[in-house]
């Protein structure tokens, strides 16, 4: 239960009880449309937050009511410190969960299973190994589907997300949705956004209505059926029916979902951001070092939250480069 009267609470009544901490600015992978090219400069050691300070920062967001944290990156199992910040993280009562590419599940899976990490977002934007070495910029797409098979052996629940990029892998929806059939997954077809030097421009984008339109052809209306979406979704959910798995999409750009928004992020270099496409952040983990109050470090940067997505309401907005490219990259924010 969120307390009432919660720092957490936002000027149009939305409670954010799900944390995402980035945990590391770094990944083992190239994604274009996450990684500009020329890579971005990464933030000195000393002023990342160490495991301690993720937990205690997380404790106090804890204590005021969020019970769902999510690890990012970069990509969170590069970590050294990972299994450390998992079992700290454990003591708290809150749902943990992390987003990852998958390479080094294998390697953590002991201690996921140990400290109760049962779902697991893992990207994965195509099923041909020669594409996936086009859009990662490295050779390890076998690994990440064994590593998949393992998590699904091993009983995690599994989201798949799937950035789509026309020309790229938008021929590929059918070929997901056909894993659903046998796998108890779900793959999530995720609307491109831009970040900074991600070369985003919205003719590569594949709408919501362009995934539906393509799922309709192939598998006919009748055979679609609308699930109830989950109460603060980034997901509009479907299944075909008689398909183990499900699947949804996520359409920041065309369908936003701000409405229900509940989630709060928090940088590997402590600021606090209060929405994805939100330039503004708020520095935590200097108040934090100094021995000040951060409650209110956290309430001043809820009750700036704009209604949505950071105050570029329309498509027209989302378009203008002036105002989406004032933002991190999306590796250094963690999506
Ligand atoms: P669940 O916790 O399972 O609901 O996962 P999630 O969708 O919140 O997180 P995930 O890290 O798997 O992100 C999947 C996609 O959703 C990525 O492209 C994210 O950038 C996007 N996403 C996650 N949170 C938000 C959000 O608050 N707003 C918007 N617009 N997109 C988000
Ligand atoms: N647009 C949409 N989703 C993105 N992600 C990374 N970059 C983008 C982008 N430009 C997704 C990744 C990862 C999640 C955290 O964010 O696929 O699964
Ligand atoms: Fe929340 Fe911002 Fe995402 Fe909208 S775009 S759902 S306000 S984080």
């Amino acid at each position: 239960m969120i307390p009432n009267n919660t720092i957490l609470t936002d000027d149009f009544g939305r409670k954010h009880n799900y944390l995402r901490i980035s945990l590391i600015e770094k990944c083992n992978l190239r994604c274009t449309y996450c990684m500009p090219a020329e890579g971005i400069a990464l933030t000195p050691k000393k002023e990342l937050m160490t495991a301690d300070e993720v937990f205690a920062i997380a404790q106090t967001f804890v204590n005021n009511g969020v019970n769902k944290i999510r690890l990012t990156g970069g990509e969170p199992l590069l970590r050294k410190d990972f299994p450390e910040i998992i079992e700290k993280l454990s003591q708290l009562e809150t749902e943990i969960s992390i987003t990852t590419n998958g390479i080094l599940i294998d390697k953590h899976l002991e201690v996921l299973k140990q400290f109760k990490v049962k779902n697991i977002n893992l990207s994965l934007d195509t099923l041909v190994a020669t594409k996936f070495n086009t859009i990662t910029l490295r050779n390890q797409f076998e690994k990440v589907i064994d590593n998949l098979h393992l998590l699904l052996n091993n009983d995690f629940k599994v989201k798949v997300n799937v950035v789509l990029i026309k020309g790229f892998n938008d021929n590929e929806i059918v070929d997901f949705i056909n894993l659903t059939e046998s796998l108890p997954i779900s793959i999530r077809f995720i609307e491109f956004m831009p970040f900074a030097g991600n070369e985003w421009d919205r003719s590569k984008m594949i709408s919501q209505k362009q995934i539906l339109d393509q799922i309709n052809t192939h598998f006919s209306e009748e055979n679609l059926e609308k699930l109830e979406d989950e109460q603060h979704f980034t997901a509009r959910e479907f299944k075909i029916n008689n398909f183990l798995g499900s699947f949804g999409i996520i359409s920041s750009i065309t369908n936003p979902f701000c409405d229900g928004c509940n989630r709060i992020r928090l940088t590997a270099n402590g600021k606090i951001k209060n929405c994805l496409f939100s330039n503004i952040e708020t520095d935590i983990l200097t108040p934090y070092r100094n021995g000040a109050p951060i409650e209110t470090v956290i309430s001043n940067a809820i009750k700036s939250k704009k209604k949505v997505r950071a105050g570029m309401t329309t498509l027209e907005d989302v378009d203008n480069p002036v105002l989406n490219q004032d933002n991190r990259s999306m590796i250094a924010i963690g999506g």
